[in-house]
């Protein structure tokens, strides 16, 4: 019942803290969590509550203060080809096609040709960027070169994706549309999915479980599943906004994320 399955995401007992200024400043207080293998785990705050930190230290660009991310067992030490991670701002190198882009992973794990082809033009398919596939990055609307920085990360079939605010940046149709776009694809590939958004509706539109932390420093304050994106929820995206346990979960989360808890160490009682 209990054992540990390969690409289970472990985060036990983390704290971190930032050194600032000679002072050590809190980002995050004790962050216990488990991701299961095929969850899409939205996690939503404040900003400045400590997301990206959570996923950074997810991801092993750097260590926590305290406590320890695993994968499986294996304890985080560095990034892995069984993380991939999208960032807010696409990172395409801009003298290579999108096509290229894609096939950067595949071809730096000495892929064969025809095998780095395929993949990009699989992944390129998935997320409806075929027909510019021999386009430049700069050539692409800022929803494009999400799309192509999406392809670029799945081309290295990670297990688990990490994702920061990745549509943050883009207009709310654009947004609305790679929302279901990352559904469907979450769906075609079964990946284990951490998406970091300030956004309340994308959370609980996306999740398949759904995180809130508290303002600096980040605690988990609500953590709740919600299928309405998940495969076998039969109802179309334009109706899930309607439905009544959506609005009441959304709700749930918009006060969740507004609640003020008290500065750690410093505030008088
Ligand atoms: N490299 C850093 N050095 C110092 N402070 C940092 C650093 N990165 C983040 N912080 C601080 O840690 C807190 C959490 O930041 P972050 O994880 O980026 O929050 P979020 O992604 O939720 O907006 C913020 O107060 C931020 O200023
Ligand atoms: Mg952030």
């Amino acid at each position: 019942m209990s054992s540990t399955h390969e690409h289970e995401v472990e985060v036990a007992g983390v704290r971190h803290s930032f050194r600032v200024q000679g002072r050590q400043v809190p980002a995050l207080d004790r962050i216990d969590l488990t991701i299961q293998p095929g969850e899409l785990v939205t996690l939503a705050g404040p900003s400045g509550c400590g997301k990206t930190t959570l996923l950074r230290l997810v991801a092993g660009f750097m260590q926590p203060s305290e406590g320890a991310v695993r994968v499986g067992t294996r304890p985080v030490r560095g990034p892995g080809i069984e993380r991939g991670v999208v960032f807010q701002q696409p990172t395409l190198f801009p003298w290579l096609s999108v096509q290229r882009n894609v096939e950067l992973g595949p071809r730096l794990r000495g892929r064969s040709k025809q095998e780095r082809a395929e993949t990009a033009h699989r992944y390129l398919e998935l997320v409806g960027l075929s027909d510019v596939a021999g386009h430049r990055p700069y050539e692409l609307s800022g929803g494009m070169q999400q799309r192509a920085q999406i392809a670029r990360v799945l081309a290295n079939d990670p297990e688990i994706v990490l994702m920061d605010e990745p549509f943050g940046a883009l207009d709310a149709l654009t947004r609305e549309r790679l929302q279901n776009e990352l559904l469907e694809i979450w769906r075609a590939t079964g990946k284990t999915i951490l998406f970091i958004t300030h956004s309340v509706d994308e959370a609980v539109f996306l999740g398949s479980r759904v995180l809130v932390m508290s303002p600096r420093p980040g605690r988990i304050v609500l953590d709740e599943p919600a299928v309405f994106g998940t495969p076998g929820h039969l109802v179309p995206p334009e109706e899930i906004r309607a439905l009544p346990d959506y609005v009441d979960l959304r709700e749930r989360v918009r006060v969740a994320i507004q609640q003020r808890e008290p500065a750690a160490g410093g505030a008088p009682a």
